[in-house]
């Protein structure tokens, strides 16, 4: 990227008319933690970004060869796997790792290949005693020692002790599993920096699988990303939504190389429409139509001196103590049960905070394609400590020409606002095709996840 323009890093946190979030948390009854009131960017510059990165086989083929098999990637989730000898077969561009639940009841991870003439061993996910090839019989153990094959003689040449299935680094966190290829890699708690501790009060994996959508798009995995790490286009692209959310006032922030976070308010009526929508359009609007925030058929009447949003977090406290099995009234802030608070994790692990049922995307290549991705969409809801853990959603695969609204486990408004994003995407992709220029001009703020995903997608292709 080239540096075009210098600023003063003093001017690049720049916002709307109207209250910033840390404004709004001044006005909570329960105080913030701090992991909500760090509120600094640094200055990553304004160069332009070459649309080449979305569009170039060759970019894709350093990302294979250089990003996806050196980074920490999210598999599942580990109710997944609660058994031993339960796997799953993880794809990524070219490569194929097995994740298995080993006797030992640890998590093992395997390139998913014969070491004989290269079967895949496993496919999907299931259970199984040992892992033997379904071409010749060669077998290992579920923590991939080999056992033998048919006819042994043959194979003198082979050193069973020595035959074992290459490894990777299996870790979890938050209930979720990741792997990384490289053996070298910093563990993957280094690797989330301030997120572990940032999440630790929301609980995750307290949590259960309440909806996972899994939709293909045509666009590259990095152009369908980043319309999740800004929320800048929501003005145009989802403007039913502007009623109840302070978009032009989102917060964002960057921590390191691997971390950056949106926190875009919900309750309020967007700061450039507050001459549009009044408190009561917003507290109508968004009880009928949000999937996360507390819900309720009643209409509410805003009193006198109070806001939609001090409404809207008590209705939330109400639904929500019963997923947490107590009274989160005195613990949780208004924005924790109601904003978009969206971090990601370098490459693609997305995950929402707060005490309200969390969203979590991922968005991946689609096979060895450059050109299409695999967006999944889970929603992961608390349950109470002590009760049975409510057994996770099915998985609902939506093919490329499929809207997300088809799969209506996820309601009307989200369905709405995730096909609106869906529309753009592989706009997008052919757009960038017709460009003239060849580049895209980033916002100094608002982008500045998405200049900061680049930074670091460069540091591992130029490692
Ligand atoms: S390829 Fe696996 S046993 Fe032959
Ligand atoms: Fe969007």
């Amino acid at each position: 990227m080239t540096q075009k323009h210098q600023l003063d890093p003093r001017d690049i946190i720049a916002r709307s008319e109207g209250p910033s979030y840390q404004e709004l948390l001044d006005r909570e009854p329960v105080p913030a933690p701090d992991s909500l009131r760090d509120d600094t960017v640094p200055y990553l510059g304004s160069g332009n970004l070459s649309f080449d990165r979305y569009l170039s086989r060759d970019f894709h083929e350093r990302e294979v060869q250089k990003l996806w098999p050196k980074t920490w990637l999210m598999v599942c989730r580990e109710s997944q796997l609660p058994n031993a000898g339960d796997y799953f077969s993880y794809e990524i561009t070219r490569y194929n790792i097995l994740v298995v639940r080993s006797p030992s009841g640890a998590l093992r991870g395997f390139h998913n290949s014969c070491r004989h003439r290269g079967r895949t061993l496993k496919r999907g996910s299931g259970n199984a005693t040992e892992l033997r090839c379904p071409y010749h019989s060669f077998a290992w153990d579920l923590d991939g020692a080999f056992k033998g094959a048919p006819c042994m003689w043959d194979f003198k040449h082979i050193d069973s002790a020595d035959f074992g299935l290459p490894e990777v680094k299996v870790d979890t966190w938050g209930g979720w599993v990741f792997i990384n290829m490289d053996l070298d890699a910093t563990p993957l708690l280094e690797h989330m920096g301030i997120v572990p501790e940032h999440f630790a009060r929301w609980e995750i994996e307290q949590r259960y699988v309440s909806l996972h959508v899994e939709k293909v798009i045509a666009c590259n995995w990095k152009a369908g990303s980043e319309a999740f790490i800004e929320s800048y286009h929501a003005i145009q692209t989802h403007p039913q939504i502007l009623v109840y959310s302070g978009i032009d006032n989102s917060q964002y922030d960057v921590w390191g190389d691997n971390v950056s976070r949106t926190i875009t308010t919900m309750g309020v009526v967007n700061p450039s429409h507050t001459s549009v929508y009044s408190e009561q359009d917003c507290i109508d609007t968004i009880l009928g139509s949000s999937a996360l925030i507390g819900n309720t058929d009643e209409k509410q009447e805003i009193e006198q001196g109070r806001s939609a949003r001090e409404r809207i977090a008590e209705i939330s406290y109400d639904d929500f103590n019963k997923q947490w099995g107590r009274d989160i009234r005195g613990e949780a802030t208004h924005s924790e049960v109601m904003d978009s608070i969206l971090y990601l994790v370098f490459p693609n692990f997305m995950p929402w905070g707060g005490y309200l049922p969390t969203l979590t995307y991922r968005h991946r290549p689609n096979g060895d394609d450059h050109e299409s991705c695999i967006m999944d969409i889970y929603i992961l809801t608390h349950f109470p400590e002590g009760s049975p853990r409510p057994a996770d959603a099915p998985t609902v695969r939506l093919a490329i020409d499929e809207p997300f609204s088809k799969a209506t486990e996820m309601g009307e408004a989200l369905g709405r606002i995730f096909d609106q994003d869906g529309a753009n995407l592989p706009q997008v992709q052919r757009g960038m095709k017709a460009s003239k220029t060849g580049e895209a001009v980033l916002a100094n703020y608002q982008e500045i996840r998405i200049r900061h995903f680049h930074q670091t997608i460069d540091k591992y292709l130029d490692a």
